[in-house]
């Protein structure tokens, strides 16, 4: 165990999830059940951000890529994107201390041309800063859309094709990884959706092929470090087989 991070007893540190996804959904929900605006929703919506990060870094997370906003957000009515953005621009220049201080490294993934200027240049700076950090790496997914993402990728080797770098033999699977905003990193182990819906939202098609997924009933806005680590431990009680044969069924390894 690392000293710088809590454990809860509960759970083995040996079994944790290394990269851990959450589609943050529900803050709507939870706004309009206190008859109360949207927006409001985003802003609790927010604090849970805050302390879910808190908490992952604790807990000894590797990884943690929160999905904060999809490439289909922007067509949501133009008060609700505004405030989304001052939102997230008040993250990213509120938490750099923070950051910095729990030796978080930022990642943004996404189409981040689409951002505002500002918010792209707020986003760089915490980026730059928080380089070499070791800690724990947080990637927001901002702009974000799997099919987008894709999109490019095939764009960018079919120009390599075209110029003559590469053959179309070439392509591999690491290769179109590599060519992904997630590039060098590993696949999400874990991917928890708030709200309880039954859906990606065209988020990490490609990068979950054998994620586990967990949806909570549970609306973003209250989901808490409790309910995240009763999820660790859900998913440390998983046998996760990517296609073959359950490990402890092998007496010596090798296939039956
Ligand atoms: C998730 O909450 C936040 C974003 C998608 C930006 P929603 O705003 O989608 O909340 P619901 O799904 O309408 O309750
Ligand atoms: C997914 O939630 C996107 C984010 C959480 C950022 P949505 O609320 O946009 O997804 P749908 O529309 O319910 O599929
Ligand atoms: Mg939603």
């Amino acid at each position: 165990m690392k000293s710088d991070t809590i454990q809860d007893a509960r759970l083995d540190s040996e079994k944790l999830p290394f990269h851990v996804a959450m589609i943050m959904d529900g803050n709507g929900r939870w706004a309009k059940q206190r008859l109360m605006n949207r927006v409001k929703g985003h802003e609790k919506g927010s604090k849970t951000v805050r302390s879910i990060v808190t908490a992952a870094r604790e807990l000894g997370i590797g990884m943690l890529t929160l999905y904060a906003f999809s490439t289909e957000n922007w067509a949501r009515p133009k008060i609700e994107v505004s405030a989304l953005m001052m939102l997230l621009k008040r993250f990213l220049v509120s938490e750099r201390d923070t950051l910095m201080t729990r030796g978080v490294r930022l990642n943004i993934l996404g189409q981040q041309e689409k951002l505002p200027e500002d918010i792209q240049r707020e986003a760089e700076k915490t980026v730059e800063m928080t380089r070499s950090n070791q800690g724990m790496v947080l990637n927001l997914a901002l702009s974000y859309g799997s099919r987008q993402e894709i999109t490019q990728g095939v764009q960018t080797l079919a120009r390599k094709i075209k110029a003559g770098s590469i053959q179309p033999n070439d392509i591999t699977e690491e290769m179109i990884s590599d060519h992904l905003y997630t590039r060098q990193m590993p696949d999400p182990d874990l991917i928890i959706r708030t709200s309880g819906e039954y859906r990606l939202s065209n988020f990490m098609m490609w990068q979950a092929a054998y994620s586990e997924l967990f949806i909570t009933q549970t609306l973003w806005p209250d989901f808490t470090r409790d309910d995240f680590v009763e999820i660790l431990i859900n998913f440390q009680e998983r046998d996760r087989r990517f296609g073959r044969v359950k490990c402890s069924t092998l007496k010596d390894g090798s296939p039956q």
